[in-house]
């Protein structure tokens, strides 16, 4: 049985928001947070949204031993009028059940998830910070609860939204970042987990991305788990490639998240007639395009990255400068234009914008 109500509780002191131009990635939450437990055979039931506090769970919590959580990752971002608004939010909550349903978590209503998203944006509004490239992320997730250390589904869980005023994602900001790619371990294997949001995933990309980090590369480049030979994505950000003057991005395979930033840069680049196909790319054929003088642009997209460039791609001992390190004219483009759309700023041809307009809240 599906909980349609929000109760809300106040909290008592409001927190000190954080100055603009110190805001980081993911560091600092707002006063608030949304909570809906699922139990058999209730269903998701006592839908609230809290104070901002610690949870308490059973430390024989399933989550603890098996890792059976999904997130997802959105953004609210404030117009030039004031108005809060996300960027093609059901995207984010099919995802959801998507993730879900491979970590044999129950389905959660679309619809009212949304609902929840859109109260506690409205709630934590004075919370979406206003300068460029900041904004109010949105971090949905669900956790197994039961305290159970048998291996099976749990039947208890908690769906949990928080929020984070966010600057940009990595410290080089919207310049290019360098990215190293990964020979030795996989992030995922067809037939994995790879195209879920889950949890372990990112646990799994860590050693890699650890190894690198002090030395200068922002992230790692995953191959496929198999061969270790196509590209699949960075683990934060879906990539693309111009390559003589076609726009080339790994095809979906199973292993590869469905970026919603990802879908929304090949319906721009097919809008402005830039040829772009999704297809299987290997480090070999890149590397021969380097050679060859065909490779023009390197980027990755993400909701958390939004469109970075890659101005360095270091593959076995050599390194790949792309575009001189610099931006590339058609990243500079999708950038602006995605900023331009979610912040209101351009037009939304494609109706991806959804207004968080004030929802009458059952106290
Ligand atoms: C996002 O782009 O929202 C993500 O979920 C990536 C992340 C792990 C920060």
């Amino acid at each position: 049985m599906e909980e349609r109500t929000i109760q809300v509780d106040l909290c008592s002191m409001r927190k000190e928001k954080p100055k603009p131009d110190q805001l980081q990635f993911g560091k600092v939450f707002t006063d608030h947070m949304f909570i809906m437990d699922y139990s058999d055979p209730l269903g998701w039931h006592d839908a609230r949204i809290v104070p901002y506090q610690p949870i308490t769970v059973d430390p024989s919590a399933m989550i603890f031993h098996y890792g059976q959580s999904v997130f997802e990752g959105l953004k609210a971002y404030l117009s030039p009028e004031g108005d809060a608004q996300l960027f093609r939010p059901e995207k984010n909550m099919q995802r959801l059940n998507r993730s879900n349903d491979r970590l044999c978590i129950p389905p959660i209503d679309e619809e009212f998830a949304l609902q929840a998203i859109k109260e506690l944006v409205t709630l934590e509004k004075d919370w979406i910070p206003e300068s460029e490239g900041t904004s109010l992320y949105i971090r949905p997730f669900v956790i197994s609860t039961e305290p159970y250390i048998g291996v099976a589904p749990s039947r208890h869980y908690k769906f949990i939204v928080i929020l984070s005023p966010v600057g940009a994602y990595y410290a080089e900001g919207i310049n290019p970042v360098k990215i190293a790619v990964e020979n030795h371990y996989v992030r995922t294997v067809k037939g994995g987990t790879g195209e879920a949001k889950t949890g372990g995933n990112y646990a799994a990309s860590l050693k890699a991305q650890e190894m690198v980090a002090n030395t200068g590369y922002a992230q790692v480049l995953w191959l496929d788990g198999f061969e270790k030979k196509y590209i699949e994505e960075v683990g934060s950000m879906n990539v693309f490639f111009k390559i003589n003057g076609e726009v080339v991005t790994p095809a979906l395979n199973g292993s590869i998240l469905e970026g919603v930033t990802r879908n929304s840069v090949i319906q721009l680049l097919k809008h402005w007639n830039i040829p772009v196909v999704e297809r299987r790319v290997s480090m070999e054929e890149l590397y021969q395009a380097k050679k060859d003088g065909l490779l023009e642009e390197a980027f990755g997209t993400g909701t958390a990255a939004v469109i970075s460039p890659i101005g360095q791609l270091t593959w076995n001992d050599e390194h790949l400068f792309i575009n001189d390190g610099k931006t590339g004219a058609v990243a500079k483009r999708l950038y602006d234009t995605l900023t331009g759309i979610q912040y209101g700023k351009l037009e939304d041809p494609f109706g991806w914008i959804e207004k968080v307009e004030e929802v009458s809240r059952v106290k």
